[in-house]
């Protein structure tokens, strides 16, 4: 297998989880890649030879982005919805409706040239690894094919079949929800999500749903507590749910569910930004113990960005972490929201997935808000 010597790095972030520091930072650092993996990592002084060298003159290198929360699978825009937003008129769950619409009006060559673009543009921003939902077909078709659609893209994907109610009744859609659609949507899903919140599921309705979506193979996630206060965070950790999302509007109790379950609040602030509410406390999280993990959400409606170094900027300076939690948490606990163990470090046996930075340091993706600072990404031991 070929090798490749990535060397010159002025900073390389590791995560090592051995390592003293929280990143696993090495100054003056290379890397060996072999095949799609890695095979070492240190001082440039002490690399092995490899069959081909890259010199990055002194950029740093952090691991690829994992973005474990997103709904790229969808048609049309909100930009109307956003502006009105922005004029004053708050944001409500009913807008996914409109989205509901576009995406059943296109064809399956338009919803996967769209993604494509959509995973495309997340590439050249340094992500690597992305879960994708559905949730904007809501009937057993539409569902079935926005996840096969997702899987030609990655295989986090996840059935929100209980995004919204479309229309109807919700107790037959819950019953739609668990029956025909969950058979129809579960060969194409790793995962199953809930939006548990006033004006889509409630914490009786989220907990059927998850436990059908377990009889059926699916490991559970769950929209909670993105616009208000609510039981959804406290059902996640009572389930043992890996990962719980959006977590903006937290009680005490809350907090304490999430360190006893140790389920990771996956933190999204691109929503806030978008919706102009309160920032989740990513500080009191932390600093109760909670492992916290930031991702993009890139969705129409609440928040159209699929940029995550924007979202490290806002969870720094809106949220109270510190520039290497930030990195932290989109990276490796990413992948641990992903319950995933090959993504998310650059140390040996792991997939060769990283960000070159067009910046001395980590610390530049905070300290640089809004600059296209990713020059390079590679995919399992390719540059794209
Ligand atoms: O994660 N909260 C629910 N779902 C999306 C928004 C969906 C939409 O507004 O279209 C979210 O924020
Ligand atoms: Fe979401």
């Amino acid at each position: 297998m070929t090798t490749t010597l990535i060397t010159n790095i002025g900073e390389l972030v590791t995560n090592d989880p051995e390592a003293e520091d929280l990143l696993g930072l090495v100054q003056d650092a290379a890397l060996v890649v072999e095949g799609s993996r890695i095979a070492w990592t240190g001082r440039a002084a002490d690399a092995p030879d490899a069959d081909e060298r890259v010199d990055l003159g002194g950029r740093a290198v952090v691991p690829g982005f994992v973005d474990s929360h997103s709904h790229l699978v969808f048609a049309g825009d909100r930009a109307q919805e956003f502006a009105a937003r922005m004029a004053g008129t708050p944001y409500a769950a009913g807008g996914i409706r409109t989205t509901v619409a576009a995406t059943r009006a296109a064809t399956d060559e338009q919803l996967t040239s769209h993604v494509a673009r959509l995973v495309e543009e997340m590439r050249r921003q340094g992500t690597t690894t992305v879960e994708i939902k559905s949730g904007y077909g809501l009937t057993v078709k539409d569902e079935a094919r926005s996840l096969a659609v997702a899987r030609q893209f990655t295989e986090e994907t996840t059935y929100l079949g209980a995004h919204v109610v479309p229309d109807g009744d919700p107790g037959e859609y819950v019953d739609l929800v668990t029956g025909p659609m969950l058979d129809a949507a579960r060969e194409h899903a790793r995962w199953i999500d809930v939006f548990c919140e006033r004006g889509a599921f409630d914490a009786d309705q989220a907990r059927a749903i998850l436990g059908a979506g377990a009889g059926a193979g699916l490991r559970g996630r769950l929209h909670a507590n993105q616009l208000g206060y609510g039981d959804g965070v406290r059902l996640a950790a009572e389930l043992g749910l890996l990962a719980v999302d959006h977590c903006t509007y937290l009680a005490d109790e809350d907090v304490d569910a999430l360190r006893d379950s140790g389920t990771i609040a996956t933190l999204l602030p691109g929503v806030e930004f978008s919706t102009r509410q309160p920032y989740p406390d990513a500080r009191r999280l932390i600093d109760a113990g909670v492992r916290v993990a930031i991702a993009s959400d890139c969705n129409p409606g609440s928040c159209f960005t699929s940029s995550v170094p924007l979202c490290i900027a806002l969870a720094v300076r809106e949220m109270g972490m510190t520039p290497a939690e930030a990195v932290h948490a989109a990276t490796y606990r990413g992948a641990e929201a992903l319950d995933r163990d090959d993504v998310g470090a650059l140390v040996v046996g792991r997939r060769a997935d990283l960000a070159v930075l067009d910046a001395p340091t980590h610390v530049h993706l905070a300290y640089r808000p809004g600059v296209p600072l990713v020059v390079q990404t590679w995919i399992a031991g390719r540059p794209g």
